[in-house]
């Protein structure tokens, strides 16, 4: 069997469309751009994301608690972080085909270990020149002056149009975290070092979206925000690198060849460090998560503006403190986009056929499971009682249309790790066949082990190097 795991974007977007994991936002109005909505299959998977990183960072991580914050916040929460006055993208536009381009990425995409992000528009600009970069559309070298664009998404509150306040959908979930630090510290009666996680939807218009689900203007950021002592601050920071880097590779089963760290040479005024996760996409590395050292910027900044004490009192010390911020920021479509890449397998067969796998870990799979039928006569009653049964533990579908042959590719296309065949014998024996989407091998299994022979599989798939 010859396996390769080589996949163009093009490919992983149709594989989505069709088989109801992504579908364009508003295609029947020939869509909004840079929009998406999520299937049938994408929703499970991007739930089964969550809770998983759920239980690492919240439920299962010491002192951690969660929050849900609003979209929308007062004003002067994006004043105070610095969004009003800063959040901008450099951008140029070429004069001959009107394409508008982020110059940092156009520099990024000349030189992949260049990270631009933090130049300023002379440093770009004068890079620009000298490496003579021309559009990418239309290959003109014809800019206009590099100008900022703020990315927040501004919206009105209030109900006649002259009689309005300016808000605005929030473009980062951590500022919730920052305000409702001493709401959170004193109703949990919580003592530092301790965290607070959140996931939910942020908003940035994004002047250069691109790569299918890469970067796109609404999408969900998993956050943790963990609060410390500045001594203590640098060994927190490594293990939340460390702890990322575990979730995703032993976790999830992404493949460690295609991560890798990037530290960030340019750092924002008050950061101490800061470092990204990187995966290689089929459209090069890019950035999957953040890994970031704040400092006390975020709290002090609140405390300034509202003139509400974002102090910590430690009980042991009676010293009064601002806590250091260590954040974890991961987005949820970029690890979703990362996870069906890792995944995407085709396979050439001993007899010469070609099937298209996604060898996804059982932990994420939209189904665990698809219970067929091998006829819909005289079995269906059975396979039925067996498909209700196992919904009570697993994931499951039932699928009981077309060739057996056909219904085991459509389920290693969606990367369902196990199928259940119910057959005529199963009548007499009260035994299925599982067949194993990764080995294609078929075992022979009495209905009432079934249950403890999945989890066996599925709790050793990880030990034997992501092969179910
Ligand atoms: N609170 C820190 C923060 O928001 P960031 O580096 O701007 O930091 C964190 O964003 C993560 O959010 C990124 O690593 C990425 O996974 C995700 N993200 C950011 N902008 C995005 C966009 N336009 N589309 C999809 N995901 C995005």
């Amino acid at each position: 069997m010859m396996t390769t795991d080589k996949v163009s974007i093009d490919t992983i977007i149709a594989m989505c469309k069709n088989r109801g994991f992504v579908f364009q936002g508003s295609e029947i109005y020939d869509g909004l751009a840079n929009t998406w909505d999520y299937g049938p299959l994408g929703v499970e998977l991007k739930n089964h994301i969550k809770q998983l990183w759920w239980r690492e960072f919240v439920t299962t991580n010491d002192n951690s608690v969660g929050l849900d914050g609003g979209i929308l916040m007062n004003r002067n929460v994006w004043v105070a972080s610095g969004h009003v006055g800063g959040f901008a993208d450099p951008l140029m536009d070429c004069k001959d085909c009107q394409t508008r381009t982020r110059a940092d990425k156009l520099i990024e995409s000349h030189d992949e270990n260049i990270n631009a992000d933090g130049w300023t528009n002379q440093a770009l600009e004068a890079y620009i020149n000298q490496h003579h970069l021309v559009c990418p559309k239309c290959g003109k070298f014809n800019w206009t002056p590099i100008r900022q664009f703020n990315l927040m998404f501004e919206t009105h509150r209030g109900v006649t149009q002259n009689n309005t306040d300016q808000i605005f959908l929030r473009p980062e979930t951590a500022q919730s975290e920052f305000i409702n630090f001493t709401n959170v510290q004193r109703s949990m009666r919580l003592k530092v070092p301790f965290g607070i996680g959140q996931i939910g939807k942020a908003f940035r218009n994004e002047i250069t979206p691109g790569n299918f689900i890469f970067r796109t203007v609404e999408f969900e950021q998993m956050e943790h925000q963990l609060f410390c002592h500045a001594d203590d601050a640098m060994a927190h920071y490594e293990k939340y690198k460390q702890k990322i880097w575990n979730f995703i590779t032993n976790t999830l089963g992404i493949r460690a060849e295609n991560l890798r760290f990037h530290d960030h040479e340019k750092l924002v005024f008050y950061a101490k460090a800061a470092c990204d996760m990187e995966y290689h996409f089929p459209f090069g590395w890019g950035e999957l998560n953040g890994t970031h050292h704040r400092g006390v910027h975020d709290l002090t900044n609140h405390q300034n503006l509202s003139k509400k004490s974002m102090e910590y009192l430690d009980p042991m010390t009676n010293q009064k403190f601002i806590p250091t911020v260590i954040e974890s920021s991961q987005g949820l479509e970029r690890l979703f986009l990362a996870i069906l890449c890792d995944a995407y397998h085709t396979e050439t067969l001993a007899d010469g056929d070609t099937r298209v796998v996604l060898k996804l870990n059982p932990i994420l799979a939209p189904y665990q499971i698809c219970v067929l039928p091998l006829q819909k006569k005289g079995l269906t009653e059975t396979a039925t009682q067996l498909y209700r049964d196992l919904q009570q533990q697993f994931t499951v579908t039932y699928d009981d249309a077309g060739s057996i042959g056909k219904r085991y590719r459509r389920q290693d296309e969606i990367g369902t790790p196990l199928c259940v065949t119910v057959d005529y014998d199963t009548l007499n024996d009260q035994a299925v066949t599982i067949r194993n989407r990764d080995t294609m091998e078929q075992t022979r299994v009495k209905i009432a082990d079934l249950p403890a022979k999945v989890i066996d599989i599925f709790t050793s798939y990880n030990k034997k190097k992501n092969i179910l």
